[in-house]
């Protein structure tokens, strides 16, 4: 079990973000050993070039050119043909979203990224990543709730187990339950450790109609116990349960709250680890997210244009024909070209409350988000889109994936192409937060 202190610095390392410094999974990730393979190089060279002499004096060297010549060209048939039969099992419609929705001048814009205090990243790398993928996939075909409609699919469910197991925290705040699938993650990620669920209605009410979770470990504020964070007494829920240390804690919000709302109320209780399910991208989803508060003019790809001539209406235009959660310029703006949050307002619990501000309000938002960040990571989406087949999210405005377009050969053997293509469709670039310690 880590120490407080290694829980928190653990986590974090200086690094840049995955957009600035393109976090993808090289070829390494196959297994391969870079220094050992210059080494064989060396090896192979010498050999062959005795052979080559041996060759050239016998005369034996045109044979054996044709037939090297005849083997490169079985090899790359076979891989075309690999190719065709990809293609020939996908509708037309996702070719068109292969050859035209991948290739991105979008992306070449940016896409906003709050900044930390310090630069600082996470600790882990995209090898940690995929490791923990190949972990993690025999561990949610066990899941109980096959059909998480309305939560998490497979994107966050690994994201969640993640960040969870990595940080092992010795207490897991949960808002927002569902049917559970969520509690059962974590309960995943750390068999023994405590679990504290905050929901209105409780999981168990969801069993009387098909799979739900309810953990042995957890103590529910749900039905008529529900409490809201905001609202929980935490000294006193914490000392019931042992805690000194709040940065030991991790708190996990899914429940479609205003996200500055959410830090703030963390930021007061003292809590250091955060992680948001639903970070929507600005002009979509139905809450505030750190994704929109930090689109902002200072940030690369950040802050937006309502001039229907530009670039960026041309592209958002073109890209919302293939992907179905893409917004254009007339989705984005609102009255007086406010495209700030979700048209120039401030979403709050599942929309149902919602407030227009101006864009002074929104940049001060982003400066007191920034002052209390230490870490800012998104969770890049498990595979690209030609994999998993999902047509929702726009991969131009997502991290690189784990597992990149065109390892299929990867996919397959991770078991990623046994599981149901829904399970891929619900990105909502979820985040990773870890806050400064406060002075009380
Ligand atoms: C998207 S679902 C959660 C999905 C779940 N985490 C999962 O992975 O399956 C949102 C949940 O938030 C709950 N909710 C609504 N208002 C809430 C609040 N103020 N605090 C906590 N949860 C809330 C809803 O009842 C619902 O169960």
């Amino acid at each position: 079990m880590p120490t407080s202190s290694k829980m928190v610095e653990g986590a974090v390392s200086i690094r840049r973000p995955p957009h600035a410094g393109g976090d993808g999974v090289s070829a390494e990730d196959d297994g391969g050993d870079e220094t050992a393979d210059k080494s064989k190089t060396r090896k192979h060279i010498s050999v062959a070039m005795r052979i080559t002499n041996y060759l050239t004096r016998t005369g034996y060297m045109w044979p054996v050119l044709i037939m090297a010549l005849a083997i490169v060209i079985i090899c790359s048939l076979v891989v075309h043909l690999r190719d065709l039969v990809c293609i020939s099992a996908s509708s037309s419609d996702h070719i068109s979203r292969l050859f035209d929705g991948l290739e991105s001048d979008f992306g070449a814009l940016g896409v906003p990224w709050c900044r930390s205090k310090h630069g600082e990243t996470v600790e882990w790398t995209s090898e940690d990543l995929l490791k923990g993928l190949e972990e993690f996939m025999p561990i949610y075909e066990t899941r109980p709730i096959k059909n998480n409609t309305y939560g998490m699919g497979f994107d966050h469910s690994f994201g969640l187990w993640f960040i969870t197991r990595w940080l092992k925290p010795d207490l897991m705040i949960e808002s927002g339950a569902f049917k559970g699938h969520s509690t059962w993650v974590l309960r995943q990620a750390m068999p023994d450790t405590p679990i504290l669920s905050l929901s209105p209605r409780h999981p168990e009410k969801y069993l009387k109609k098909g799979p739900a979770y309810v953990d042995g470990n957890c103590a529910y504020f749900a039905g008529k116990d529900f409490v809201d964070f905001g609202s929980m007494d935490w000294v006193r829920v914490l000392e019931k349960h042992g805690i000194k240390d709040r940065s030991r804690v991790l708190v996990f919000f899914d429940d479609h709250q205003n996200e500055l709302k959410r830090l703030k109320q963390a930021v007061k209780a003292g809590f250091q680890h955060l992680v948001f399910e639903d970070n929507y991208d600005t002009g979509t989803g139905d809450h505030y997210s750190f994704r929109q508060i930090c689109d902002q003019f200072y940030i690369r790809g950040g802050g937006h244009s309502c001039f229907k001539d530009s670039d960026e209406a041309r592209i958002r235009f073109k890209r919302k024909k293939f992907w179905s959660k893409a917004v254009d310029i007339a989705e984005l703006c609102g009255l007086g070209e406010a495209w700030w949050g979700v048209r120039g307002s401030m979403r709050d619990n599942f929309n149902h409350s919602n407030k227009e501000i101006t864009y002074a309000e929104h940049f001060q938002n982003s400066r007191f988000v920034e002052s209390v960040l230490d870490v800012y990571w998104e969770l890049p989406p498990v595979a690209g889109p030609s994999l998993t087949h999902q047509t929702r999210y726009d991969p131009a405005r997502a991290p690189n994936p784990i597992v990149q377009d065109g390892r299929y050969g990867l996919f397959q053997r991770l078991g990623l192409s046994r599981l149901d293509p829904s399970v891929f469709n619900g990105y909502t670039q979820m985040v990773y937060l870890q806050v400064s310690e406060q002075e009380t």
